[in-house]
């Protein structure tokens, strides 16, 4: 059996269904950990899927997925735009990393434009709400192969 794919999502993410819908959609977390097992059967894959409000365990997750995953799928939502000490984690990987967003940060607040994730990403998906972790579970699998 080939290594999972862990899906990381950071701060607010757990209130997913409930906070800014009209931004965010209705699909709780639940359901986007549920597509992404589904999804990932499908292709032939397994998921680690996790969140956090805190940005050292989301770190400590970033480097745990450096020693068991075969890629990561990091949506660290408020911490994309932030966090230094993020970027300096994901620098440190060898496998695949793929940023991903529900909404289209670039066409939202002039602070949502920066990302430092993109900074160690081979690419990022956004604006697709779930659509863009099925597609980066894609992106994932595909990108292992190579
Ligand atoms: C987000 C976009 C971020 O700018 C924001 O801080 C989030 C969610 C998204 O999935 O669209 O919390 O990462």
């Amino acid at each position: 059996m080939a290594a999972p794919i862990y899906v990381l999502n950071g701060p607010n993410l757990n209130l997913l269904g409930q906070r800014e819908p009209e931004i965010y959609g209705r699909d709780t977390l639940g359901d986007l950990q549920r597509l992404c097992d589904e999804h990932a059967a499908r292709i032939g894959a397994s998921v680690v899927f996790r969140q956090t409000n805190h940005e050292g365990e989301l770190i400590d997750w970033v480097q745990e997925a450096g020693r068991a995953a075969q890629a990561l799928i990091i949506n660290a939502a408020g911490y994309t735009h932030t966090s230094i000490a993020l970027l300096d984690a994901l620098r440190t990987l060898s496998i695949p990393v793929i940023e991903v967003h529900l909404s289209n940060p670039a066409a939202r607040e002039p602070y949502r434009r920066r990302s430092y994730v993109a900074e160690a990403a081979r690419g990022t998906v956004s604006g697709f709400g779930a659509l863009s972790y099925t597609l980066a579970l894609d992106a994932a699998v595909k990108l292992a192969c190579t």
